[in-house]
């Protein structure tokens, strides 16, 4: 669109809150919350090369900034689409204002969708960023505010490959989340989430629930599922097979200790904490 320099700067300076690192220009990088190199090794993880994008159809459920819509289309994919609702209609500063005072007042941190004064869809303040990045880049990602809960699935359509990154553990219901995904689904979903390592329990498909903002200090996480209800939980909602890419935190889980039963002796597993990672799976139709 032929801006100087010092005009995208500008423009990307403008935006009030960036969540993706995107380059926009040469050397030009719009300074999100998630930096260039996490966005790098998280992209390598995802292993998009396995998919071949070149010529699909795809669609990035929550897309925020636009990162991975972007990096689709950069791929050759025929057509993106980026859907979002939550961050593209919350005004941020009002919700961390309200949060603040609730915290003050010794009550929980609400739920963002319960603060009528932050939730802005008729401004979209939460969608400047890629507004601005799309406008930026000449891009043709396609992009349409809904919430996957609630769309109506044969009305989105179906997409050969669908992203779905960082949005399971922010659903109430992960499971009717994942049969929605299925649905719009023609070959591959890729879904990268908050997940558990229940040492023990491995057998189990389980998922820990966060009542408040225990998980990463956001009230918006509410499940993390170990690695057999992950993969149960795909192949339930109407996914062929679900394997996982990236499997288990690579830290060593804490030490257990032996302890014993105060009055009969019998010794005793003291359980070890939930051991949280972000688990990486395609799931295939
Ligand atoms: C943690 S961010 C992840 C952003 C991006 N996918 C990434 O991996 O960097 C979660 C995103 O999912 C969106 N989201 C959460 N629930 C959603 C839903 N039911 N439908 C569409 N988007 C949703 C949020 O608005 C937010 O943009």
């Amino acid at each position: 669109m032929g801006l100087s320099p010092d005009e995208i700067r500008a423009r990307i300076a403008a935006v009030d809150g960036w969540w993706h690192s995107i380059e926009l220009a040469p050397g030009i990088v719009t300074p999100g919350g998630k930096s260039a190199d996490v966005l790098r090794d998280e992209l390598a993880a995802l292993r998009l090369d396995d998919l071949a994008l070149a010529g699909k159809s795809v669609i990035d459920i929550g897309a925020w900034d636009g990162f991975y819509s972007f990096e689709a289309e950069r791929r050759g994919a025929a057509r993106v689409l980026a859907l979002d609702h939550f961050v593209w209609c919350l005004d941020f500063a009002e919700a961390g204002r309200q949060r603040e005072a609730r915290t003050a007042a010794g009550l929980a941190p609400p739920d963002y969708d319960d603060i009528p004064s932050a939730w802005r869809p008729d401004l979209l303040p939460g969608k400047r960023g890629f507004d601005t990045a799309r406008e930026i880049l000449g891009s043709r990602v396609e992009s349409r505010v809904g919430d996957l809960m609630e769309i109506d699935p044969a009305e989105l359509g179906t997409f050969d490959v669908a992203l779905y990154l960082g949005v399971l553990y922010h659903v109430k219901n992960p499971l009717e989340a994942l049969r929605r995904l299925a649905r719009i689904t023609r070959e591959v979903a890729v879904i990268e989430t908050q997940a558990v390592v229940l040492d023990g329990f491995e057998s189990f498909a389980l998922c820990e629930f966060y009542e408040t903002d225990e998980c990463n200090g956001d009230p918006t996480n509410w499940w993390a599922p170990n690695e057999k209800a992950l993969v149960g939980m795909c192949r339930a909602a109407g996914f062929r097979e679900a394997k996982l890419v990236v499997a288990k935190p690579k830290e060593k889980l804490p030490r257990q200790r032996k302890i014993q039963h105060r009055l009969t002796g019998e010794p005793l597993r003291q359980a070890r904490p939930p051991v949280p990672y972000r688990a990486i799976v395609h799931a295939r139709k």
